[in-house]
């Protein structure tokens, strides 16, 4: 007989946890969220290198942006950030002549962008077509800068119009990043859907404060950010569940992901795969190898063989 650790690892090698979408492959469902680490061609490697399945880049607007001036960001009580950056970037060329550039690209990178008007995304995608970009994913959730964002991605019309002109000029698949400060995140998923979106990830941060007690003053210089970490987790299980009931396509779900454990419960809420931010900024780069073999053994210890049949499980109460 197979020892039983023996046993255990045939089993492992043998479980497919990859995410395919329209020619988007990942080798496995575990990507590095948008905003998190900076977008150079050493970095990408090391986010390679620690196991992540695909790399969401920082937001570029077709204008490059200063961003807000210190503080940008403070850590909270639980786990997690209350930040407001301000989208800050070196603007679209900048972005796209380092895409150009790139020599090596060990994992499949995803270009997050923003802007005001449906031209403006159509630009900026028409633009990355010329780099080796494999995916694009809009980001229509900022919950603290004006005009962009959030403003675009709580009217379902917009949405619509955004995700039309964004997918006509691209030949790579679209993803919509999606606010958790929606009253209905399914509805707006859903014009995202009918506009022709290849998926929804769900969800950006969560409008925030933390206020200093001697000062009388927030924290951050532009006063109201948007949370991160374990603190938003239930929020985004939520908001997930939600979006995987109302739409075909599929969701990748992002909010407080540190352990396996919190992989798993998305994937069980209805995520094809997942996106981690914070916990890279308080666990390093590691989280990545732990949460997909975390993933791995929990399959093999049930004895399944393809992550389709975790997707979703949440959903049906007769299990
Ligand atoms: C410092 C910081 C910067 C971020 N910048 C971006 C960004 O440029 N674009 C974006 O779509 N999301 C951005 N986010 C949001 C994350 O991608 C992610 O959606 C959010 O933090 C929730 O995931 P987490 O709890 O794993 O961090 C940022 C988050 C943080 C903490």
């Amino acid at each position: 007989m197979e020892p039983s650790h023996k046993k255990k690892e045939s089993e492992t090698s043998l479980a497919d946890i990859s995410f395919n979408l329209a020619g988007f492959k990942m080798r496995n469902p575990v990507m590095l969220a948008s905003g998190i680490l900076g977008v150079t061609p050493d970095i990408i490697k090391r986010v390679a290198d620690a196991g992540a399945g695909a790399m969401v880049m920082k937001s570029i607007s077709v204008e490059p942006r200063q961003g807000y001036r210190n503080p940008t960001i403070v850590e909270v009580e639980g786990g997690g950030y209350v930040n407001a950056v301000g989208l800050s970037n070196p603007g679209l060329d900048v972005f796209a002549e380092e895409m150009r550039g790139l020599k090596e690209k060990p994992i499949p990178v995803v270009a997050s962008l923003f802007g005001s008007t449906a031209e403006e995304f159509s630009h900026i995608v028409s633009t990355l077509e010329s780099t080796p970009v494999d995916c694009y994913e809009l980001n229509l959730s900022c919950p603290h800068v004006e005009k962009v964002g959030l403003e675009v991605g709580q009217d379902p019309v917009a949405v619509s119009k955004v995700v039309k002109a964004a997918k006509k000029a691209a030949s790579r698949p679209v993803l919509v990043k999606i606010s958790p400060n929606l009253t209905a995140p399914a509805e707006i998923a859903a014009a995202a859907e009918s506009a022709g979106a290849d998926a929804i990830t769900a969800v950006n941060t969560v409008r925030a404060m933390v206020i200093d007690v001697e000062t009388g003053q927030p924290i951050l210089s532009h006063r109201i950010g948007g949370l991160s970490g374990s603190v938003i987790k239930p929020i985004a299980v939520r908001c997930v569940y939600d979006v995987s009931q109302r739409v075909k396509i599929p969701v990748i779900g992002c909010g407080g992901i540190t352990t396996w454990k919190d992989a798993v419960e998305f994937l069980l809420a209805g995520a094809s795969a997942v996106q981690v931010g914070s916990a890279v900024g308080y666990r390093g780069l590691g989280v990545f190898s732990e949460i997909t073999d975390g993933i791995r053994s929990y399959m093999a210890q049930r004895g399944l063989k393809n992550i389709g049949e975790i997707i979703g499980r949440a959903h049906n109460s007769s299990d």
